[in-house]
């Protein structure tokens, strides 16, 4: 059979207008801008404040961009994946509807739930579609509405996180570029180190799952910090080396934005400068599915058509993972 590959051919992305800086959270919780500055590199978030828009909202807005800046029509795309842990409703799929939302009518569409991981996942799932010749167009979305599992009395966790939604599209690739490689891991966090305790199966609504705060984000981060240091650490250097990479060869890594201080412990296990890393989490913070594709939003223009790229992630799950690609666009 021809194998084919998958290519990003476009990018879109959105990010709500409102802000909450560390100082406004200083009024908030008990914390202060330089704790938080110095221990995850956030500056400020952005949180979508209208009660009437959620993740479906943001992800189809992100896909709109990119759809208009390369001039594909929605009735084009054969497949939308949305990357999220904070669905619109727990069903119907986000990505269903997006597909109504874009007029996406002849797109089969579903979510795929891996936490920080999910744009990874997602990208990988979206490619082999294109791999194996059953997809033409397909988007692949990573958005969460993260402000809308926060407890912001928990000044454990609601410093961390804010809302985004970033989109890419997938076509098949002429050339050597595209989506040359991935890797992923997943391990059951029995201990629940990171999770939303109520509002699945085990745990349904009720008086005493909202009265105890059981429907937001818990963590444990001292153990989740380890975890993800090493696994994004540990992923990122073995897709080197199983295609052979130098740190000369690499010209971005692009990181799932959590915590500066995971980042500059991956670039370092993998032989990068600074200049070479993709940093955005001191404006928005952890937009956990959202941040790949933000950082490729943000950095499109600086990105050379082959040029190698490394994606990084890990999030609750745990789900961790790395993609290597060569950039497509021109
Ligand atoms: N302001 C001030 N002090 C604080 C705050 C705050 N916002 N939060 C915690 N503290 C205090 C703690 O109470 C603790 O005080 P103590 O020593 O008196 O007990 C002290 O600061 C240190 O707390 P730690 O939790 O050890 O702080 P740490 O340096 O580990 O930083 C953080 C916490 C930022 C959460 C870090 O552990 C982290 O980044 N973890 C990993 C996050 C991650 O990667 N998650 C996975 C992806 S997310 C997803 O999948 C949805």
């Amino acid at each position: 059979m021809d194998v084919k590959r998958a290519k990003i051919t476009a990018v879109g992305h959105y990010l709500p207008e409102h802000r909450l800086t560390n100082h406004d959270l200083e009024k908030m919780v008990d914390t202060n801008d330089e704790w938080i500055r110095t221990r995850t590199g956030i500056e400020e978030r952005r949180i979508l404040k209208d009660k009437d828009k959620a993740t479906a909202f943001m992800s189809a807005e992100a896909a709109k961009e990119a759809l208009e800046s390369k001039g594909v029509s929605p009735e084009e795309i054969d497949l939308i994946i949305v990357g999220t842990v904070t669905p619109d409703y727990l069903f119907p799929s986000t990505a269903c509807l997006v597909q109504e939302k874009i007029g996406a009518t002849n797109a089969f569409a579903f979510d795929l739930s891996a936490a920080c991981s999910g744009f990874l996942y997602a990208l990988s799932t979206g490619a082999m579609y294109i791999e194996s010749g059953r997809a033409k167009k397909v988007l692949i979305i990573g958005a969460d509405k993260m402000s809308s599992i926060l407890d912001f009395t928990d000044r454990s966790t609601c410093i961390l996180f804010g809302d985004g939604a970033g989109a890419v599209l997938l076509e098949e690739s002429e050339d050597e570029t595209g989506i040359i490689d991935y890797i992923h891991h997943s391990e059951g966090d029995t201990n629940c180190s990171l999770y939303q305790p109520a509002g699945g199966s085990l745990n349904p609504a009720s008086k005493e799952t909202v009265e105890n705060m059981e429907h937001f984000v818990r963590q444990d981060g001292r153990s989740v910090f380890k975890k993800a240091t090493m696994g994004m650490a540990d992923v990122s250097l073995e897709i080197m080396e199983k295609n052979k990479l130098d740190p000369e060869d690499v010209a971005w890594l692009v990181p799932h934005q959590a915590n500066l201080r995971i980042i500059d412990a991956t670039a370092r296990r993998m032989g990068l400068s600074n200049e070479k890393v993709m940093i955005n989490i001191n404006k928005y913070g952890n937009t956990t599915a959202g941040t790949i594709p933000l950082c490729l939003y943000d950095w499109k223009e600086q990105l050379n058509y082959g040029e190698n790229i490394i994606l990084a992630a890990f999030g609750g799950g745990f789900t961790w993972g790395a993609t290597y690609l060569k950039w497509g666009i021109k």
